[in-house]
């Protein structure tokens, strides 16, 4: 076990937690593991000779044992409508950093407007979707706008050559939609706004080689909470490659991603910022959505344990960090480029 810094995992023997368990690991911190499944837990500690601590979200001074003496929390257990806020609350009572993979828009905003103040007070760091989706876009989406300040619209397309969902990740959808009274939601006119109308279909120029694809458009991810919290921009769009909104609707939660033997899905997210006429754009590659958030994750861990963060507060990753220099760090598992 490594002897750096301890990091507690919430949700630690889940898909997702494991890659970021494995992760920490590989970049010299001490992964504590924690989770409500006790024999879950004692087995993923098993596995990786790492300290397990047992925790439900509703037993707060097990979630205090749970922290005690770790630098920061990683929170990879969702729905997080339920997990965020009781695990954001142990943070900070701690005094540690918080971040999750959370891609459930309202339960991102819930987390960015409830503790922004005492985040701040507390000169501590809650960090939201510091994920494939909400982080990744908005680092691209921050990357892309240079000097620029403001901006008419931002763009996110996801150009997914599949999409596996776990379990968690189902069970997040529900939860959200659920919330939503069966609409819709996008972000427009700089605000989100709930529609009972089907989102359009429409062609997506992907840069090559992947080429114009049909995608759904107003597939809104997490990246509509991220990008307008720290940038001035009123529209923030979001697109799905047809095909994988069509796996995604018509998953089998009981079958984890990977089980089918299946190859990771590959990834492209092309971002376009439009300004006055002027157009940015910034474009990510690479493969296996969960995997990847992984390194997302730990080098925002690692950045803000390292005084690499740019503010404390209830923040999104393109406010915290240097987003080009973050982006670059993120090589060999995500390949981006800027287009001006
Ligand atoms: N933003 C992104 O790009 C991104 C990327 C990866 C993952 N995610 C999100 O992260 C979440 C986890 O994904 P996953 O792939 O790891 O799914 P998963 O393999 O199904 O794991 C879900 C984990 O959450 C735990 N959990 C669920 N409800 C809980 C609760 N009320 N209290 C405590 N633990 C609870 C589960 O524990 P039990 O088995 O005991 O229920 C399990 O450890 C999903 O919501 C997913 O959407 C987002």
């Amino acid at each position: 076990m490594g002897t750096g810094p301890m990091v507690a995992v919430y949700g630690a023997y889940g898909h997702t937690g494991r890659f970021v368990v494995e992760r920490l690991r590989e970049r010299g911190f001490t992964p504590v593991l924690s989770g409500r499944d006790a024999d879950r837990l004692k087995a993923a500690a098993a596995a990786t000779g790492a300290e397990a601590r047992p925790a439900a979200v509703d037993d707060p001074a097990a979630l205090d044992r749970a922290l005690a003496g770790t630098a920061a929390v990683v929170n990879c257990a969702g729905p997080f409508a339920t997990t965020a806020g009781p695990v954001a609350e142990a943070a900070l009572r701690a005094g540690i950093p918080y971040v999750d993979v959370a891609a459930e828009i309202e339960a991102n905003a819930d987390t960015l407007a409830r503790f922004a103040d005492r985040a701040r007070a507390a000169g501590t760091v809650v960090l939201p979707a510091m994920a494939f989706f909400g982080g990744l876009g908005d680092l691209l989406a921050t990357a892309a706008m240079g000097d620029w300040t403001a901006a008419d619209e931002v763009h996110v397309a996801y150009g997914l050559s599949g999409w596996h969902p776990t379990a968690g990740t189902v069970a997040a959808g529900a939860v959200s939609r659920e919330r939503r009274g069966g609409r819709r939601v996008r972000f427009a006119n700089g605000r989100l706004e709930y529609r009972h109308d089907d989102p359009p279909t429409l062609e997506w120029p992907f840069p090559e080689p992947m080429g114009p694809r049909t995608v759904i458009g107003e597939f809104t991810m997490a990246d509509v909470v991220t990008v307008p919290h720290h940038l001035a921009v009123p529209e923030v769009r979001t697109y799905m490659t047809a095909e994988a909104a069509r796996e995604l609707s018509g998953a089998d939660a009981s079958a984890p991603a990977g089980a089918d033997g299946r190859p990771a899905e590959t990834f492209l997210v092309d971002v376009v910022v439009r300004s006055g006429g002027r157009e940015r754009r910034a474009v990510a590659r690479g493969r296996d959505i969960y995997a990847v958030t992984a390194p997302l994750v730990v080098e925002a861990v690692d950045r803000v344990l390292t005084g690499r963060a740019r503010t404390s507060g209830a923040v999104s990753a393109g406010a915290l960090f240097d987003a080009p220099d973050f982006l670059r760090a993120l090589s060999p598992h995500i390949a981006w480029e800027a287009r001006p």
